[in-house]
């Protein structure tokens, strides 16, 4: 007798779309998911498919289709950012609001997060950078991720925020608990950087710093032509924690990752410096790392499919970045692309705010980096893995150089 329950399938769903794919505990995740979501990118039975897991969600399979989904906020909320929703977390603004309030949030940070004041970011980057790698520089062997990618955006983090970079292991500890822990352990990360958050706010309202985008929203930020409300403060305030730190850690993760096992790569890379661009775009392509979520807001028909009000979709940057149709050899890293015009910072309205200081960040540590590690490459008998979930990303970087 068979007693595993068939996983319920709603009404509206044609069973001719239905799949079993778990983008976000797929035990073959953890070995190569971008060869993971390949497979099922090949194996899609249409452009978009329902699958049973994690309660039951919309995938959409190709690019244009998630384009599509992405310029359509008014079909595809951004209400919820995760699957199945969750109860108790921060609103995090802009990203979770829709236009037209979303708009009025978001333009504020365009005038902090632009390309003016990348200047600042670069030199700010260059500087951690080089701190972060002489405190490791003769040991000669390192877990590149605890020595330099996951503290890297967080230190910028705080320079951000208008913090000291002393508090940098600190956050690094509440980071991994508020995206890794359990129930409680989120909960608690969660308290303590709200504490964090309201602890520098009232400090920035009297001491307001010359840089730091704190300082910015609390005195020049006005929605509606009002001051930003404490509670969107700390609501800023927690988004530019989610969204900034895994994010980069995960794509420079991947830029050494991949130097580190291709001989000649770094060789290359220094000795055309001007490659570097190039580099991290198609690094940014190849190795995506968000997968948005949207929510339907009423019943609709969609490319074929009949959509029900609060349905929740996967807009997976991953899925458009490594579809066949936009990209030939889609596995292939080719820095030559001619058109790459990637995903991997999203698109339509909610498209990364953060994408030039992101950018800035990958180019200037990269460029700080590489001449200090020569020879870098992976620990010998080390295996690579991924920790899975809905942010791709490895689980550690054990890495060796010369003198
Ligand atoms: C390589 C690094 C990064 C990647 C791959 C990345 C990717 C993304 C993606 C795909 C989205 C769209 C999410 C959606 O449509 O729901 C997004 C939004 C966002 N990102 Fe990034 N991001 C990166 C770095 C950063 C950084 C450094 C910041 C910090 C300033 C940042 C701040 C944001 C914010 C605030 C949003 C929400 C924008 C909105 O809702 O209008 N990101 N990011």
């Amino acid at each position: 007798m068979n007693l595993t329950a068939a996983p319920h399938v709603p009404d509206h769903v044609d069973p001719a779309l239905v799949v079993d794919w778990d983008y976000q505990r797929d035990e073959k995740l953890s070995q190569d998911p971008y060869a993971r979501y390949a497979e099922w990118i090949a194996a899609a039975p249409a452009e978009v498919v329902w699958t049973t897991a994690n309660g039951g969600h919309w995938m959409i399979m190709r690019n244009a289709a998630i384009v599509d989904a992405l310029q359509s906020p008014e079909l595809f909320s951004s209400k919820h950012t995760a699957i199945p929703p969750r109860a108790g977390s921060i609103k995090l603004i802009p990203e979770e609001l829709d236009p037209p309030e979303h708009t009025k949030y978001r333009s504020i940070l365009n005038r902090r997060l632009g390309p003016k004041m990348m200047k600042f970011f670069d030199a700010r980057t260059r500087h951690l950078a080089n701190a972060l790698i002489d405190a490791v520089q003769t040991d000669r062997e390192a877990d590149l991720m605890d020595a330099l990618t996951i503290p890297m955006p967080c230190s910028l983090f705080l320079e951000m925020v208008g913090l000291s970079t002393d508090r940098t292991r600190e956050f690094v500890g509440w980071k991994d608990e508020l995206f890794k822990g359990g129930d409680a352990e989120r909960a608690a990360a969660q308290a303590k950087i709200v504490g964090m958050l309201e602890e520098t706010i009232a400090d920035k309202r009297v001491n307001p710093g010359e840089f730091d985008l704190m300082s910015f929203l609390i005195h020049e930020g006005r929605v509606d032509d009002k001051p930003i409300s404490q509670e969107d403060l700390m609501s800023y305030g927690f988004l530019f924690f989610i969204a900034g730190l895994d994010t980069v850690t995960s794509l420079m993760t991947s830029c050494f990752a991949y130097i580190a096992q291709r001989p000649g790569t770094q060789e290359r890379l220094l000795a055309e410096p001007r490659s570097i661009p190039d580099f991290v775009e198609e690094m940014l392509r190849r190795y995506s790392v968000v997968n948005p979520v949207r929510t339907a807001t009423q019943d609709f028909n969609w490319r074929g499919v009949r959509v029900r009000k609060d349905d929740q979709f996967v807009c997976s940057t991953v899925i458009a970045d490594l579809d066949p149709a936009e990209f030939s050899d889609p596995l292939k890293v080719d820095v030559e692309r001619a058109e790459n015009r990637h995903l991997g910072f999203g698109g339509g309205p909610h498209r990364c705010v953060g994408s030039h200081l992101a950018r800035t960040e990958l180019m200037a540590t990269l460029q700080e980096v590489l001449p200090r590690l020569p020879n870098l490459r992976i620990k010998p008998g080390a295996q690579l893995t991924y920790t899975p979930g809905s942010l791709l990303g490895l689980a550690s970087l054990p890495v060796a150089w010369d003198d």
